[in-house]
Formats: C-alpha cells, structure tokens, sequence
C-alpha cells in the first residue's frame, strides 16, 4: 500500500449521524466548550449531578488548595459499582443483557444487568466475609472472563481498591505489583484461553507469592476456568465459585467519597520501576460516563464493543465502568483476533450485531495484512452493516490504516473517533466528536469540551499553530490521575515538571497543531518510553531486566518504526564474555530475548538484538541514544559524531543478525 503523502481529505460527519447525535454538529461542541471556560466549576458540577447518583451530594466541586493534587467533588459520596449496576436495575433495564461474552471457542453467555448486580454482590458479600475492607488492595490477575468484570466490580462495591495486572506479565512483574500496592488479596484464575491455547495463571500466581516480600497477601482467590490442574494451598487459596455460592444476592455498597481511590493501575515510565497511576471514583465515573456518551454516542439500542483487555486503561473505562454506567449493551471477548482466522472480529460485529466497535490500530494493521491475500476474512466478505461507529485507540492511526478502517469495516458511513489519551488521564482527551467533528485522517482533532489541552515549547510557553512542541493540559479535570501510589513527588516531577513552570500537566507526548485546522496530531512519546502494539514500554525498564542476565555487561533499548507494531523494541548489547558471532550471536539473542519474555512478558521481547564490543558514549560516559535511533532504522549516520570516544563502534551495531 502506498503511503498517503499530505492528508488533506475531510470526512464529514454523516447528515442522519448529526441529526441523532448527543452533540450534534460543530456549533453545539464550541457552546459547551465556551461553558467550561466561561464557569469551570459550574459545567463540571452541573454534569456530575446530572450523570452520577449521590448517597451525598457534593457541595465543592474543585478543590485546588494543595495544586497539583486537585481533588473533585470531594464530600459528596458515592460508589461505581452502584452506578454501574443498582440504578441500571432500579432504572428498569433489570433484564436488558448487559454483557455478551464470547468465549475463545466461540461460545456465548449472556448475561443481563441485574444477574449482573446478584453476581456482583455476592462476591462483594464474599470479599467482605475474608475481612477485606475498604481502603485494602487486591490484585486482580485475571483474562478477559465475566468473572474478571464481576472481581473488579465487587472491590469497588466494599470499597477495595483494585489493581489489575494484565494476564500476560511474567511472575516477577506480578510480584512487583503486589509487594508496591501491599495487596491483602489476589483474584486469579486457574487459566485462562487464548487463540485455541491453555495458559496458565495460577502456577505464575504462585511463583510471584513464593518469596516472603508478598507477606501480607492473605488470601488468593482462584476462578475455575481451563480446569487445568493447579495446586490450592490450604488456608490461602479458595476457589471463587465456591466462595459465592452461599451468599446472598444483595449487599449494600460502600458509600465512598468521591475521591476515594477506585483502582490503580500499574503503567511504565521513563525510569525502571512501573509507576502506579491512582484514579478516583467520582470523577473518574463521571469521565467515562460524559466519553461515553459524547464520543462513543452511546444510545439505548447500541451493542458497543471494546476489544482491550481488562489489563490495561481501555478495559477499566470502556469494558468495566463507562458501558455499564450508562446502561449499554456490550460484547466481551476471550480470545484473539486471528482464531480460529482472522476474520473473527468481523464474523463477531456480524453475529451480535455491534454497533461500536472500537480497536487499537496494530489489530488493524495486522487484519489489513491478513486479508490481503485472503478474501474468507476480508471484512467486505461479512455483512458488517449493523455497524455505525468506529473508533481506535493506544497509537498513532497511520492514514492508510484510517482509510482501509474507513472504507472497509465502516463501509464508508461510519465516523472514526480516533481517541487520543492515557492511563492517566482515565479517559478519552482529544478526538472526533462523532456527530459534530469533520475527520482528518490521522488527526485525533480537537480536545472533548473541558479539556484544555495545548502545546507548549520547553518552557511551557504556548507555541504557534503549524509549530510542533510538547502536548500539555492547562487546567485539572475530574479523572486525572491523582498521584502516583507511594511516590507523590514522582507524581509531581513527572506530570507537573518544574521547568514547565508547574502547573500545567505534561502528557509525555508530542504534538502539532494544524495551522488553519486547529486540529492536533501526535508525534509520539517525547520520554523514553516506547509504544509497541499500543502497549507502554519503558526503555529502562527493559534495560534494567537485561542487565540482569548474568551474560549481559551493558544494554541501551531504543525503539524503531515498524509497520505492523507501530514502534518495535531494538537492544544493543554488551557482554561480559566479548562480542558473539555468527551462530553464536543468533543463539544468544534468543536466550535474551526469552529472558525478557519470562521476566517482563512476551510484549516485551525485543525484535532485533545488536551486539557490540561496547555502546557509543560520549567523552562524559554518557549513551548517545539518538545515534542508536538511527542505527535501529537502519539509516546513515549523518550526525556529528564527533564527541564520541569510539566512533568505530558504530558500525558493528549496524550488524543485524
Ligand atoms: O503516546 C500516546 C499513545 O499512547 C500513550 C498512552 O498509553 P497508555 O497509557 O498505555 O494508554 C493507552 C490507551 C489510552 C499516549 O501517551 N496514544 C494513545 N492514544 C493515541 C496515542 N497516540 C496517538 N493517537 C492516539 N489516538
């Protein structure tokens, strides 16, 4: 395919979508924008009572005494879970299906809103048994499983802070995040089904909690889903079907203050050590809830489907939360997008009829791929018509993705939202509105009415459209992150760096505004933080793990372009015993690479290995990762390397195995 070189087409909102739409055209998003800036407080307080129940209303909505820790509605309460779930019953929806779950194999339960609620409480009735109160952690080690949903859902509703770490990490990360939240509990299951596979979760519970620094984990909850063959250990381990069976179907809710912390949610940064994003319950609800509804146009009739995973931000706010918090009814999917083929994404949207259908622009990618020479899993060879909105997420959309989405999955009648955010930031920041937002493919447009998203040079003064900078947001909103767990300083220097004057919020990417347009791009991360397949990696944190492979004298990750992936990890390696060659090389690399995959997880296998007899550094010992860059792309150094006091490293780096 080739490239599209300057994108100028505009697609404009379809004339019946605007006519229907919650903020139909452009006029009706400029007036609720120009009502946050003319009263911040007022048009976020006049939301939140009207989309949120209070036990307690709220009398303060924003409180910026002790800046950048702002809190929001804080004495009013309330709880997510009964928002979710108890006023959808109360509401009358009681028998509306809230969840089609597909499993791996393909076969579907459906599951309504007050089973839902019966499901939930009883586990929150059984959590509350264990003496797990609120304010105590849980991880939550789970896959795409009904019962994964039910877990989270049931913390929230006593008040338990639930962490989830995705069913892909490796034991040692896992054990990372228990021992830094201080979990009192795990939730797992014995397996979990991907792609025609049996994996294992339990066994990797077992191997994170086998060192005494998961001392205060009491208890571990295992969900019977692969019957695979597992070992309970006696007085910790339960099975979650047995402990709900005896519960009663009610149980009142934990009513919490609004900013009492929901989750948290392990995501990297540029240093080593994972960092643990904090959201709150009253504003992070009230997010999902408002993209719900603006972005996605969520209405009664809707079959929405999210393909994240529960693991990570897109799960928590577009599976969890935002659906079931405004009543929708949405499919949740087990497995993989290329099983049993890839045309299983649209033999699904076919199936239950979906209407949204929002994925990330890897999955896109690598469908693209997998239908060019395959007519069977084409998107044309499904009816796909049910369909009336698209959205993606995680990455850069590349033009030529947006067009074949466009044109091939939405038959060129459906918008794309291409939704611009972060973990922390709990929710959708920059994107089409559906009904209102002329599309540029590639641009994720401009910021949801509130958001006062701009771009700033290094000093934090505003930069000129048409000139890139660094991608800020002026003024706190109600998910934003609210610190980083046990590290408030790392929450101040990395979101609200002094040199960016302090109170403006860094979001770590860079950005460009269009000169007539207004509209945003993002240019990619401006940290060492990498995006592969839209998952967050941290350079350091790769690192660090290679440096501690006994073979390993020293290690620099860079990322470099790929077409599939969006960015794939590149290392370059020093080792203790010299540089390898030929086969040697080619054996070791994969010894590194599986080392990486069992330490942090299979996403975060590197694609290419480089060895050398030492890295470039400058004179001062310092890394020049920028010449790595350009080594990884596979280009010419054009740069001065004349501060490097081994030039000649260079080209055995430009090796590829
Ligand atoms: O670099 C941006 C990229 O993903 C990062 C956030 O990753 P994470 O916290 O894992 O959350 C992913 C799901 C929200 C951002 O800093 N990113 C996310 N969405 C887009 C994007 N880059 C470009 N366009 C997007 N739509």
């Amino acid at each position: 395919m080739e490239p599209l070189k300057q994108e100028n087409r505009v697609f404009n909102p379809p004339a019946d979508f605007v006519k229907g739409a919650a903020i139909p055209g452009m006029d009706a998003y400029k007036k609720l924008c120009a009502e946050a800036e003319k009263d911040y407080d007022g048009f976020w307080g006049h939301l939140a009572k009207e989309n949120i129940y209070w036990k307690k209303p709220f009398t303060k909505v924003l409180d910026e005494s002790k800046a950048p820790f702002y809190k929001w509605f804080e004495d009013g309460t309330t709880n997510a879970s009964y928002n979710c779930l108890d006023r959808q019953v109360e509401a009358g929806l009681g028998d509306k299906t809230a969840i089609i779950f597909e499993a791996d194999d393909g076969t579907v339960t459906k599951v309504s809103y007050k089973e839902m609620l019966e499901r939930v409480c009883k586990m929150a009735n059984a959590l509350r048994k264990m003496g797990i109160k609120s304010g105590d952690t849980v991880i939550i080690y789970m896959a795409m499983t009904i019962e994964g949903i039910v877990a989270m859902q049931a913390c929230a509703r006593i008040g338990a802070i639930h962490s989830v770490v995705f069913g892909g990490f490796s034991a040692q990360a896992l054990r990372d995040r228990i021992i830094d939240v201080g979990a009192v509990a795990v939730i797992t299951a014995d397996g979990q089904y991907r792609g025609g596979k049996s994996l294992p979760l339990k066994a990797i519970c077992d191997e994170a909690l086998s060192t005494g620094e998961c001392g205060k984990v009491k208890h571990v909850i295992v969900s019977k889903r692969t019957g695979t063959a597992i070992e309970m250990k006696a007085g910790r381990d339960v099975w979650m079907q047995d402990i709900v069976a005896n519960e009663a179907a009610t149980c009142e809710p934990e009513w919490v203050s609004a900013e009492h912390p929901l989750f948290i949610l392990y995501t990297s940064g540029s240093t080593g050590k994972p960092k643990g994003v904090q959201h709150s319950t009253g504003g992070y609800l009230l997010w999902a809830i408002l993209t719900m509804k603006w972005t996605f146009d969520i209405k009664p009739t809707d079959v929405f489907w999210c393909t994240a995973d529960i693991g990570w931000v897109t799960g928590h706010s577009y599976i969890t939360y935002g659906p079931l918090a405004v009543g929708a009814t949405e499919i949740v999917f087990e497995g993989v997008p290329t099983y049993p083929n890839a045309g299983r994404f649209w033999d699904m949207i076919q199936k239950h009829k979906a209407t949204i259908f929002y994925t990330a622009p890897t999955a896109i990618r690598s469908l693209i791929k997998a239908s060019s020479n395959d007519q069977a899993v084409h998107p044309k060879s499904y009816d796909l018509s049910s369909l009336r909105l698209l959205g993606s997420v995680g990455e850069p959309i590349n033009p030529e993705a947006w067009m074949w989405y466009y044109e091939n999955v939405g038959g060129s009648r459906c918008p794309i939202a291409d939704t611009f955010w972060q973990t922390e930031t709990g929710g959708h920041m920059i994107s089409p509105l559906p009904g209102a937002t002329p599309m540029i493919p590639g641009s994720c447009t401009l910021p949801l009415p509130g958001i006062q998203a701009a771009i700033v040079d290094e000093a934090g003064h505003d930069v000129p459209n048409g000139n890139g900078g660094i991608l800020v947001v002026k003024r706190p909103w109600p998910s934003m992150i609210r610190t980083i767990w046990n590290d408030p300083d790392r929450f101040v220097k990395s979101y609200f760096p002094e040199e960016l004057g302090g109170n403006l919020y860094l979001a770590g990417d860079g950005a460009i505004r269009n000169k007539e347009t207004g509209y945003f791009t993002i240019t990619g991360r401006i940290d060492d933080v990498l995006n592969v397949s839209g998952h967050r990696m941290g350079t350091m944190e790769i690192e660090s793990c290679l440096v501690a492979n006994p073979l390993v004298a020293e290690a620099a990750v860079v990322g470099r372009p790929d077409d599939l992936t969006g960015e794939a990890i590149c290392v370059f390696v020093v080792l203790k015993g010299g540089r390898p060659t030929g086969e040697d090389a080619k054996k070791v690399a994969t010894e590194l690479r599986n080392w990486v995959g069992k330490e942090i997880g299979p996403i975060a296998k590197p694609k290419d290995v480089r060895f050398g007899d030492n890295l470039p550094k400058t004179r001062s010992g310092k890394i020049m990762r920028r010449l790595l860059r350009v080594i990884a792309k596979g280009e010419e150094v054009t740069q001065d390397t004349s501060t490097l006091e081994n030039p000649a490293i260079l080209e055995q780096l430009k090796e590829s195995l």
